[in-house]
């Protein structure tokens, strides 16, 4: 099936997206639509390419798949017109900040054969793409207990970011819950376990002192006092997870990754640029340092550098360098020359949502793995409100059985 994509956001991070889709070879047109017409003529005028005057428009066209790259809140109700539509899917994170929005997406997914992806970035970065591996393998023997965060202080571009489309008043969608964007921190959790969260229980960093008066009673649209909030999460396989969702918090980088790992044979422990893998041999434990595996080759080219860790530290080598973890040898070579954000993640999500939709087959976070990536954080926000009182998650289980899964790796 040849693919032609509509994009619906021509904001700040679907631009960086464009080129991709045109340059995959799979995806024959990319079409785009803006509440703000001067943003899609930016996108024409920039890429080459059709606009649409609205949402709707497109629907009603031939463009067979959607992106959806509005902001975080609005993507649910848009995915779930898209696929009414006879549309496939993919969608920026989150999949939807209400249960019954992630309940209709995966019915609709269910019942239509199409395809939906969620854009989870974390879900192919070096430790997600470690960790998983290796539990798949079994190296780690039993899970026991890991922690992956999300720390993105409100200074570090989030104030632009919410007011570039969010008016006068763009506190009111700035206050968002953390755990409403929970999937960089319980997506990375969810897959690298193989297992999802059962019950959650979480609490939040109260931030009605801040001078920007983001957070707060009556702040923003949620009611949210919290910039912070720290979730402990039962997992499906006995083990318990921590996740992180920090918006205030003294660390320059933004970024979202998994800390710690352990198994009862083994572990995986991060620190800046240095990676640890401890597996147990007989009655002595092994170590091994996993840093040029995970690492970026320009990365470990600057270790030596007097300033090496403050470099790392602000994020310095990590924006379009891949790691040799990185398959990126299964990419088209049209990307080779193009340059993709989230260390090169861009390539890998656009190749597997293009991919799926071609073979018809489910790719990596389809809608069943989405939910189990967002509905934990959607609760654990509720918990966080009760003060940390114990929730139970609902699931709402595995793809369908018969429903074959996408082989990235294997050429279509
Ligand atoms: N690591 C990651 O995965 C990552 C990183 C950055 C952004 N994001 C996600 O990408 C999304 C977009 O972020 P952004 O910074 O580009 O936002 P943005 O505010 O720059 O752009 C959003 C655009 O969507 C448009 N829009 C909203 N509703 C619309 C509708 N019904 N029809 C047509 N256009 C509509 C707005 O007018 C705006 O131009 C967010 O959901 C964010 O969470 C994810």
């Amino acid at each position: 099936m040849v693919i032609t994509l509509g994009i619906v956001g021509a904001g700040s991070f679907s631009k960086q997206f464009v080129p991709l889709f045109q340059a995959h070879p799979l995806i024959r047109d990319v079409s785009v639509t803006d509440l703000l017409p001067e943003r899609s003529e930016w996108f024409k005028s920039r890429f080459g390419i059709r606009s649409y005057a609205s949402f709707e428009d497109m629907l009603n066209s031939d463009v067979n798949a959607i992106a959806i790259f509005t902001q975080r809140h609005l993507h649910g109700p848009l995915a779930i017109q898209a696929l009414q539509a006879g549309k496939h899917v993919y969608s920026a994170v989150p999949m939807a900040d209400k249960i019954e929005e992630i309940q209709g997406i995966v019915q609709l997914a269910a019942h239509s054969g199409l395809i939906y992806m969620l854009g989870e970035t974390a879900y192919y970065y070096p430790a997600a793409l470690f960790c998983r591996e290796e539990q798949r393998k079994g190296s780690f023997g039993d899970f026991v207990y890991a922690e992956a965060q999300y720390y993105h202080d409100m200074e570090h571009g989030f104030y632009e970011a919410f007011q570039h489309s969010g008016g006068e008043q763009w506190k009111r969608a700035a206050g968002v819950p953390p755990m409403h964007y929970p999937t960089h921190s319980i997506g990375a959790l969810v897959s690298a376990t193989g297992a999802y969260v059962q019950k959650v229980s979480c609490f939040g960093y109260k931030d009605d002192r801040h001078p920007d008066e983001v957070f707060g009673h009556g702040k923003n649209d949620w009611d949210n006092p919290f910039s912070n909030e720290t979730a402990i999460l039962h997992m499906s396989n006995g083990g318990i997870c921590r996740a992180n969702e920090y918006r205030r918090v003294g660390i320059k980088k933004s970024t979202s990754y998994i800390g710690t790992f352990y198994g009862t044979k083994g572990s995986y422990e991060w620190a800046y640029a240095d990676h640890y893998f401890v597996r147990s041999e007989g009655s002595a434990m092994k170590v091994s340092n996993v840093s040029k595996l995970l690492n970026s080759a320009e990365l470990e080219s600057h270790r030596n550098d007097p300033d090496f860790t403050d470099q790392v530290a602000n994020g310095k080598y990590d924006y379009v360098s891949m790691s040799p973890i990185m398959n990126a040898g299964r990419l088209p070579q049209q990307f080779e020359k193009l340059e993709a954000g989230h260390r090169g993640v861009h390539k890998f999500l656009v190749d597997d949502f293009a991919k799926a939709v071609h073979t018809g087959k489910l790719p990596p976070n389809h809608a069943w793995a989405a939910a189990r990536y967002n509905i934990p954080g959607i609760v654990a926000h509720q918990s966080a409100m009760r003060d940390g009182e114990a929730l139970a998650v609902p699931d709402l289980g595995d793809a369908p059985a018969e429903w074959a899964l996408l082989d990235p790796e294997a050429a279509v």
